[in-house]
């Protein structure tokens, strides 16, 4: 990937991140997903009163990915208030599409990049 995209994603999510709705934890995230297709699909956490009812990031930009149709994917940018790796459920939904790049930025535009096969190793799958 060049790296222009990765300044891309690292843009991308920092501003998606803006729009967390994070009143009860108070920690913000935004999370920008690199399609095969080349399109980027963007997603902040939100959170509820109900407190298992909030989704991290890392799923809000996938179910708008899926729901547009894609099915494989190049890379996921994760952007909190300092570098964060994804949480466990979020490492596993997003293994069910495969292998991907996964950086993790700050809005200062720190990294770290990582192999998603690397942050789960022997993810559950249900064929074989
Ligand atoms: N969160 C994410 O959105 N992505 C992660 O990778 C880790 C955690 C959210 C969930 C919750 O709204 C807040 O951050 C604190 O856990």
């Amino acid at each position: 990937m060049s790296g222009q995209l990765i300044e891309e994603l690292i843009r991308l999510s920092a501003a998606a991140r803006e729009n967390s709705y994070s009143p009860y934890s108070d920690f913000k995230v935004g999370a920008a997903l690199l399609a095969n297709s080349g399109k980027i699909y963007t997603g902040c956490n939100f959170e509820n009163a109900s407190f298992g009812a909030g989704v991290c990031a890392e799923r809000v930009a996938l179910g708008s990915a899926l729901a547009a149709g894609e099915r494989s994917f190049e890379a996921i940018c994760v952007c909190g208030e300092r570098v964060i790796t994804p949480c466990g459920i979020c490492r596993q939904s997003l293994a069910e599409f495969g292998d991907m790049d996964v950086i993790c930025c700050a809005p200062g535009g720190e990294r770290k990049i990582y192999r998603l096969s690397a942050l789960l190793p022997e993810a559950f799958e249900l064929k074989e």
